[in-house]
């Protein structure tokens, strides 16, 4: 199939995108490397099947020459804890218009990223795809991000009711793995791998007893394969996650990355940051989710557990520092 993904050179793309190629599809990724990096497609920008655009996907023209029968969308701004709400509402709502817009007239499928953020605050976990979305207040800038992405699923859940898009939509939880931001904009592992080589005090929000569930790159892929290749993905969402017993806290997360770096007897330097550091701010306690739907669909089986996907994470993380 030729596909397009939007966001090809950050973390997500650039590994869906040498997996799409390895399975032989054609990829047109495009990115105006605001946040990518030249680096993560390195190994592919040579590939006879992969054409890479530098864009910005806000410009309804840039897409004009190229047509897919899917369209992964994956660019985004994010929480915007340190950025701006305004480009995060604005910006998202831009480019998924412009995508939108592109596959109702050329016929292809949106494949668009959402997030486990859109669960807000609800307390009842693990979240199905049906539980309700619990945001908290608007004056509260970091809902921006989870806005966004209610809205755009929405957008698309109305634009297939009106105009028969097709889409799949999934609601990733906490991926990071090889390419993943090496600043705060890719996650809490890859600082704290930063910190653990250095001996340095590793960040904790809040007093650390907030949970995540995290994903291993391979399986995030590994899930959006199935959305590409399995008509039966059409028209549902699916919690993009791994199973809810890799749910951990921030500081469990903290001591597992210090000890597989520094060695089992080590514990961690922290460094506690107020949650009223950040301004008014309000933390998700637990995310966890429920992935039954995306086992019962296509058979699917997370391959990594949190350890083993973060010794293949540290060791690339150590390559690119020179570590
Ligand atoms: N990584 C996660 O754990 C996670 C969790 C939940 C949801 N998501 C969603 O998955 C998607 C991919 O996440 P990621 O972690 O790979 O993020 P990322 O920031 O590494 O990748 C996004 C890419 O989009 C590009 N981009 C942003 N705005 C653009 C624009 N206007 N024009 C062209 N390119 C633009 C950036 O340069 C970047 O390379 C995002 O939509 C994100 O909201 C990710």
């Amino acid at each position: 199939m030729k596909i397009i993904i939007t966001g090809a050179a950050g973390f997500i793309g650039s590994n869906l995108s040498k997996a799409l190629l390895e399975r032989n599809h054609i990829v047109i990724g495009i990115d105006n490397l605001s946040y990518g990096l030249k680096r993560n497609i390195a190994d592919i920008k040579d590939h006879p099947n992969f054409e890479f655009v530098l864009g910005d996907i806000a410009n309804p023209l840039i897409l004009k020459d190229y047509h897919a029968d899917i369209i992964i969308h994956l660019a985004s701004q994010k929480i915007p804890r340190y950025t701006n709400a305004l480009r995060t509402l604005d910006e998202n709502y831009l480019m998924l218009r412009n995508i939108v817009q592109k596959c109702i007239l050329d016929k292809s499928k949106i494949i668009f990223a959402s997030t486990s953020d859109v669960y807000g605050k609800n307390p009842n976990v693990p979240f199905h795809e049906e539980s309700d979305l619990v945001l908290g207040s608007t004056t509260i800038k970091r809902w921006a991000y989870a806005s966004s992405k209610i809205y755009g699923e929405q957008y698309i859940i109305a634009n297939s009711e009106e105009y028969g898009l097709k889409y799949t939509i999934g609601r990733f939880f906490g991926s990071y793995g090889p390419n993943h931001n090496l600043t705060w904009w890719g996650g809490p592992q890859s600082g704290f791998i930063t910190k653990a080589f250095n001996n340095e005090e590793i960040e904790i929000h809040g007093d650390g007893t907030q949970t995540r569930t995290f994903t291993y790159v391979e399986d995030t892929v590994s899930a959006l394969v199935k959305f590409v290749e399995d008509p039966k993905s059409d028209n549902e969402i699916f919690n993009t996650g791994s199973n809810p017993e890799e749910e951990i806290s921030i500081l469990g997360l903290a001591e597992l990355i210090w000890k597989s770096v520094n060695g089992e007897d080590s514990y961690p330097k922290l460094k506690y940051i107020p949650y009223a550091s950040f301004g008014k701010y309000e933390d998700v306690m637990r995310r966890v989710p429920d992935i039954t739907k995306l086992k019962e669909f296509f058979g699917f089986k997370p391959q990594w557990s949190l350890k083993e996907g973060l010794k293949k994470t540290i060791k690339w993380q150590r390559n690119i520092l020179g570590k």
